[in-house]
């Protein structure tokens, strides 16, 4: 019988998507609005915004993907043609994309090495840099949660504070991760959430934004709506976008929010499990919530091999483990590495790409049980003492 594949984050449904989709079908509510969309955005207010006063006035508006929230977020900040907008580089690259979309320069910022996530002192040079050689402000800074540790976030919102630049804040990965005490998504002027099919919950693929108040949301949707304008026939004054999130969608994602915090509870639980047991080997480094400020989703499990006291590189964990069908995958490619970035400026310290050589995601998601921890750790285990055995066999000259 072939093994079970063990994928890295695969979505779960709780039963209670069809319930929602039935509604929508009985009702013919099959359009990109509706009870759904409605329900789903007062879900995800009610679960981010409601029970934190610091929070109150913002709104939160379901769209078609994380994507189109950070495109739309630039939009409403008035990103366009030559403008330049501050940007992780340790991310995926539908983080920067967007700023592209808008004729604008994405100007890429590393890391620190606690949270992987924008260094804030490297933002504030940088920024210094900037307005020093183009004599203009950036005209935003996205700082991302990435796999869902958070960010030194408050830092870096001080930073756009100080130079007057808004912060859209990239949580796709990070839909529950807290930060002193706030939901990740809730700190920038614009937070982004992702739900495509391997996140935290899925609408299969959508996403939302976070906006700063109900004034802001109501001209997202007016963007997300091809920006037609209240007249009988359709005027457009502006360029718009088809970025609404599909009734259907939104069903599966009411049906997802009634098991969210078991999901996110379920990613801490094997992260737990990881950090027991990856502490007996040496070389290999969990990453873990670097201080009691940060409380990570885990969204996926992340490790640092050494090579040098491992002998293994994570290639070789990645190649040994696929073989057992087990997926993990390479740590983002940071964006001032990647081609079609070549030649984008670029602030770095080494510490992404020193990640992107030794690091390793590892299977996370809500079928992963602790039985398949134990298993893929064993194996991480074993691949290092075959190793050090061969070693020690060839210095013996067998
Ligand atoms: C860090 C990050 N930003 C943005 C996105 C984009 O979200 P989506 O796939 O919903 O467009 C993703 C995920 O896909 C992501 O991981």
């Amino acid at each position: 019988m072939e093994k079970k594949r063990i994928h890295l984050c695969m979505c779960r449904m709780s039963g209670a998507e069809k319930r929602f989709i039935d509604e929508a079908f009985a009702e013919e509510w099959v359009v990109p609005l509706g009870p759904n969309v409605d329900g789903f955005e007062a879900d995800l207010k009610h679960r981010i915004i409601d029970n934190d006063p610091g929070c109150s006035g913002k709104e939160i508006a379901a769209l078609s993907a994380g994507t189109a929230a950070i495109h739309l977020a630039l939009v409403l900040l008035g990103v366009g043609n030559g403008d330049e907008v501050m940007c992780q580089s340790f991310t995926f690259a539908a983080s920067a994309n967007p700023i592209v979309y808008q004729g604008a320069q994405p100007v890429f910022v590393d890391s620190e090495p606690e949270s992987w996530n924008m260094d804030p002192a490297l933002l504030d040079e940088a920024i210094a840099d900037r307005v020093a050689k183009t004599g203009r402000k950036p005209k935003a800074i996205i700082a991302v949660h990435l796999y869902g540790m958070p960010a030194r976030i408050d830092e870096i919102c001080a930073v756009g504070e100080k130079w007057g630049i808004p912060v859209v804040e990239d949580a796709a990965e990070a839909l529950g991760s807290v930060y002193k005490g706030h939901e990740c998504g809730t700190f920038g002027n614009y937070g982004i959430l992702s739900f495509n099919g391997n996140k935290m919950i899925t609408t299969s693929g959508g996403g939302a934004l976070i906006c700063p108040d109900a004034a802001a949301k109501k001209r997202a949707i007016f963007y997300a709506t091809q920006a037609r304008e209240p007249f009988p026939y359709y005027q457009h004054e502006h360029i718009g976008f088809n970025y609404r999130l599909s009734n259907i969608s939104a069903g599966i994602g009411r049906g997802q929010m009634t098991v969210l915090d078991e999901h996110i509870a379920h990613h801490r639980m094997l992260a737990s499990v990881y950090q027991e047991l990856l502490a007996d080997i040496d070389g290999v480094t969990y990453h873990a919530n670097p201080s009691a400020d940060s409380d990570a989703n885990y969204w996926l499990s992340t490790i640092e091999i050494d090579p040098e006291t491992t002998g293994i590189t994570p290639d070789d964990v990645r190649e040994h483990l696929a073989r057992l069908n087990v997926e993990t995958r390479p740590l983002w490619k940071p964006m001032h590495l990647q081609p079609v970035y070549a030649d984008a400026p670029a602030y770095v310290n080494g510490v992404s790409e020193h990640l992107f050589g030794r690091g390793l995601c590892l299977p996370s998601g809500p079928w992963v049980t602790p039985e398949d921890v134990r298993m893929i750790v064993g194996e991480i285990a074993y691949l290092i003492s075959s190793q050090s055995a061969s070693l020690t066999c060839g210095s013996r000259g067998v």
